[in-house]
């Protein structure tokens, strides 16, 4: 594995420094009032002025759109990273498939099975504590593996690739999407944006397709890197016009912190240092 796609922590710290981070009151309170408890994720924008949620939204029916021949009331996804639970709740409530939901963070899956009870949904998504790098499942369990901006936060991406191969049926999908580095962005380059989320390095769109072909799976990758810009351009206009308002619910020094941060993301997504977009890969069937 390349240094850019592996960072300097063991998997244990860095999960417990990730679970720290979305624990953390700020940040929850900062996903949740900007997205609006849903997704935390890059949208996909129609224009843009869009909101972020519907953006946001718009990104989960788009990589549903990409698996939709595999899924229905028989079929089971397994959303790694689950965060808030809005794809579970959208690959539910459209195809009416099981769900398998887990995420790091108990406070999230405290929130996730709140609103999936709320919206009729807990018969069809269980949520789960657990690591994606240590899966609690049997080979071949599952017809897609699905997970949106997660892998930015692993420390052994193979290790989650070949995790998330391992339960997925043949003929089955891996559906994905990461904030990456550009191929030729030197790594301290992204240090200053990235230390906000405790990230240490991103991966990059030929570390993904390289690995998904050492595991023998056919890939391909939507470019979707104009919407990073303006999601980022997006995210900084909506915290500075509501700064007022969000110091009231976030400490004023986090509200600082992402005045700071949030233009160093945009500056890189102008200066094209990041790539984003959707990976889909298929196991072949035997
Ligand atoms: C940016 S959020 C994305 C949440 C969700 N996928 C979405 O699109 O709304 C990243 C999520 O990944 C979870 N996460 C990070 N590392 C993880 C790991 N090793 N295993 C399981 N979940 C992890 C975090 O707790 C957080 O909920």
């Amino acid at each position: 594995m390349s240094d850019d796609a592996k960072g300097g922590s063991s998997a244990p710290e860095t999960e417990e420094s990730t679970r720290r981070y979305y624990e953390t009151s700020d940040v929850d309170a900062f996903y949740d009032a900007v997205w609006g408890g849903e997704d935390i994720h890059i949208g996909i924008y129609a224009h843009e002025q869009e909101g972020i949620a519907e953006a946001s939204h718009r990104t989960v029916q788009r990589a549903g759109d990409r698996i939709a021949d595999l899924l229905g009331p028989g079929a089971t996804v397994l959303d790694l990273g689950s965060g808030y639970g809005g794809s579970a709740r959208v690959l539910a409530e459209r195809f009416g498939c099981r769900v398998v939901a887990l995420d790091l963070s108990e406070e999230h899956n405290r929130r996730h099975r709140e609103a999936n009870a709320g919206r009729g949904l807990d018969g069809l998504i269980e949520v789960v504590t657990g690591s994606l790098n240590h899966l609690p499942y049997e080979a071949e369990r599952f017809d897609v593996v699905w997970s949106l901006e997660v892998l930015c936060h692993v420390t052994d991406r193979d290790g989650a690739l070949d995790e998330a191969v391992r339960v997925l049926k043949p003929g089955g999908a891996l559906i994905f999407s990461d904030i990456m580095a550009a191929e030729d962005t030197p790594p301290q380059a992204l240090r200053p944006a990235l230390a906000r989320l405790g990230v240490q390095s991103l991966a990059t769109r030929s570390f993904y397709l390289k690995s998904l072909s050492r595991l023998g799976l056919q890939a391909d990758f939507d470019d979707h890197s104009a919407h990073l810009a303006t999601h980022y351009a997006r995210l900084d206009e909506e915290v500075r016009r509501r700064s007022a308002e969000l110091r009231r619910v976030i400490s004023p020094a986090y509200v600082d912190d992402l005045l700071a941060n949030l233009p160093l993301w945009t500056d890189l997504t102008r200066r094209q240092q990041l790539r984003w977009g959707l990976f889909h890969a298929r196991r072949t069937g035997y």
